[in-house]
């Protein structure tokens, strides 16, 4: 039964070492079997000095949280983990970090298990118009300076989509996609490997052209959306993207851009 197996197949921290093919991300690693949401623990570790590059990974969150400060249902078997930056010349994108984050995790969905997964403003992993994965960004500010920011990557993998009750309509997960586990200490490793190179690319010492990959990976254009921001409520359709951090909206009363970071709630139409 599916069920049973997602309890047996507890994650294997040496193995998710061994496949690392990473240069500073997860260099220092923490497995934990549940707590409350890996984005605290990877803050209370960066205020106790934890490094550039720290991974928080748990079996299970009882209280993880998505953007705008939703519950993120975190059962046994999916991903939970959460890494922490500091260099500070990535922290002038931070508004593009969530989906920067997301696409580290549509490539190799897409490319290595073959799952139509696509990024949709400005936060999540989709297929079709069913949510697998998402990105909470967190930031601590030291003064006027930033001092550190938090990626949390919750990914839907050996997660049964159809026992998560209300969210069912619009979710889904590796498991439910390919009908079988995926091996988390083969996806894990493959997500951080592209995280390092996108982060790598906005500094400019890696080359992923990010805006081309964001138009190859994007699931938004095209969608019915209605954003809410401090100043205003649009309903339209996303009509394209302008760099990482900024969207076009087209309304009624014509093309509205919408900033990432003044967004305060985003509804997608479901059919
Ligand atoms: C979203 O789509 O709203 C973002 C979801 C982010 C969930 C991850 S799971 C690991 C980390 N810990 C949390 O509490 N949230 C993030």
């Amino acid at each position: 039964m599916v069920g049973l197996l997602t309890l047996e197949s507890k994650l294997c921290e040496s193995l998710i070492r061994q496949r690392l093919k990473t240069c500073w991300i997860g260099k220092t690693l923490k497995v934990v079997d549940e707590c409350v949401s890996t984005n605290d623990i990877a803050r209370i570790m960066a205020e106790d000095g934890a490094p550039h590059g720290l991974v928080v990974i748990a079996e299970s969150q009882t209280a993880g949280r998505g953007r705008l400060g939703r519950p993120w249902f975190s059962p046994k078997g999916g991903i939970w983990l959460s890494i922490l930056t500091r260099p500070p010349k990535w922290f002038h994108f931070l508004d593009s970090l969530p989906l920067v984050g997301a696409l580290a995790i549509a490539k190799p969905l897409a490319e290595q298990w073959n799952i139509d997964a696509k990024v949709r403003w400005p936060n999540d992993v989709v297929v079709g118009r069913r949510k697998i994965g998402g990105v909470l960004v967190e930031a601590k500010a030291r003064g006027n300076e930033l001092d550190f920011a938090i990626l949390g990557l919750g990914i839907n993998a050996n997660v049964e989509t159809s026992k998560i009750g209300a969210i069912s309509r619009t979710a889904t997960s590796v498991l439910s996609i390919l009908g079988k586990e995926v091996k988390r200490e083969d996806l894990i490793p493959a997500i951080l490997f592209e995280m390092e190179r996108n982060f790598e690319s906005l500094g400019g010492s890696a080359d992923v052209d990010l805006e081309g990959l964001l138009t190859n990976l994007d699931g938004s254009r095209g969608s019915r959306v209605k954003v809410r921001t401090s100043g205003a409520e649009l309903e339209g359709v996303v009509d394209s993207y302008e760099g990482l951090s900024r969207i076009r909206i087209l309304t009624w009363d014509g093309i509205t851009p919408v900033e990432t970071n003044a967004v305060l709630s985003v509804d997608y139409q479901v059919d």
